[in-house]
């Protein structure tokens, strides 16, 4: 039996206000909760049996699956307080049904990856690891911790973020997807927080243990901040992205209840939910208009979220931006790039302007 362990207890903060409410692996991306996408590809790999590390709003994942009548089964496993990912790791261990030599899945919430799970699972087993580690290629090493590996792909360190040019060894980074012989996931203690990629790793490394990396150049991104997440969900939608459960490809998803005037330019993989209201010769790209939410006439909304019920009045503008739900952006404000509003607020029309042309003062002198 192949099992695999969900790392989706975390609270999300650089999300915030969008995980206030829902945690991030329960967002909408592409018409679907993330981990709906992750379930999906998990099953496409073969897994029959699942088990959820929850923490922050743990009863959300339960009400999320309890009509899941799919061929999977899902179990849960809730920290009361967060373990961290080693202890989560370990944690969640306790509830898999497989042998001591089985392959383990275990993947971060957040990550989403053209990576084919079933060659990563059978490399693991050829080369009898202790663990493989999904190891992806960055353009950019110095922003990351580093993932050193040999000619046979053998993990030689993990590296601090690195503070010099000679420290940059490699461009090869933790892409957030393991795979465990179970034995070796049931040595983490379950007791205390634990970094899987602080300690469980180096620690395994230090002591000649068999890790390996696997590493590919597939589609690759951490969805942990606004922008991530918003282009991680147009690439889904435009086909950049694979998912079993991403739609067609196209310049947009616009859901059937939605009402979108013909006048209105949705591009770049811009998802629309439902009962959303769309005005005329409002421009919507690369972004994600939750469930009621009305974007006024000649609105623009650039590489944005607005989450469900707010609304965005006439000629506004949005670029990078963060709407929480049920607030309300008034007509003709612009917003400086990557702001974020609160859940409920409300911004009165002309009331934020990057330029001189600000209201007339409506105050009495
Ligand atoms: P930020 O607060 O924005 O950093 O997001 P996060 O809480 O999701 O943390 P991070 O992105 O570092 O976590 C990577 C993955 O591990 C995510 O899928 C988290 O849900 C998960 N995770 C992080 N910490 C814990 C934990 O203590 N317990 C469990 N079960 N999962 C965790």
């Amino acid at each position: 039996m192949t099992e695999a362990i969900l790392l989706v207890g975390g609270q999300g903060t650089r999300l915030r206000p969008l995980t206030n409410h829902t945690p991030k692996p329960l967002l909408q991306v592409a018409g679907s909760s993330f981990i709906r996408h992750q379930i999906a590809k998990l099953m496409e790999a073969g897994v029959e049996h699942v088990v959820f590390a929850t923490s922050y709003l743990a009863q959300l994942f339960e009400e999320e699956f309890k009509d899941f009548s799919h061929e999977l089964a899902i179990s849960y496993a809730v920290e009361e307080a967060p373990l961290g990912t080693g202890g989560a790791i370990r944690n969640a261990g306790r509830h898999l049904r497989g042998s001591a030599d089985d392959a383990v899945l275990v993947l971060n919430g957040d990550i989403l990856s053209g990576l084919d799970l079933r060659a990563v699972l059978d490399r693991h087993r050829e080369r009898q690891a202790d663990v493989t580690l999904h190891l992806t290629r960055v353009d950019d090493p110095s922003a990351f911790g580093l993932v050193p590996t040999d000619g046979d792909d053998r993990v030689l360190a993990f590296l601090e973020k690195p503070r010099t040019a000679e420290e940059i060894v490699t461009d090869q980074i933790n892409a957030g997807c393991y795979v465990f012989r179970r034995s070796v996931l049931d040595e983490i203690p379950a007791d205390r927080e634990v970094s899987v990629e602080r300690e469980t790793f180096p620690g395994l490394v230090a002591d000649g243990r068999r890790v390996f990396g696997h590493t590919t150049d597939d589609y690759w991104r951490d969805l942990g901040t606004p922008l991530a997440f918003v282009h991680g969900s147009a690439d889904l939608v435009t086909g950049l992205a694979r998912s079993p459960l991403a739609p067609r490809p196209g310049e947009a998803l616009v859901h059937a209840t939605a009402v979108v005037d013909p006048t209105a330019r949705i591009t770049g993989g811009s998802t629309i939910g439902p009962h959303a209201v769309i005005g005329a010769r409002a421009e919507i790209h690369r972004s994600i208009v939750g469930r009621g939410v009305e974007i006024a006439e000649a609105a623009v909304v650039h590489e944005s979220v607005v989450d469900h019920d707010s609304s965005v009045g006439a000629g506004s503008v949005l670029r990078e931006a963060v709407v929480g739900c049920h607030t309300h952006i008034g007509a003709h404000n612009e917003l400086p790039a990557q702001l974020r509003l609160s859940c409920g607020m409300r911004v009165p029309a002309g009331g934020l302007r990057l330029n001189a042309t600000a209201a007339a003062c409506s105050a009495v002198h």
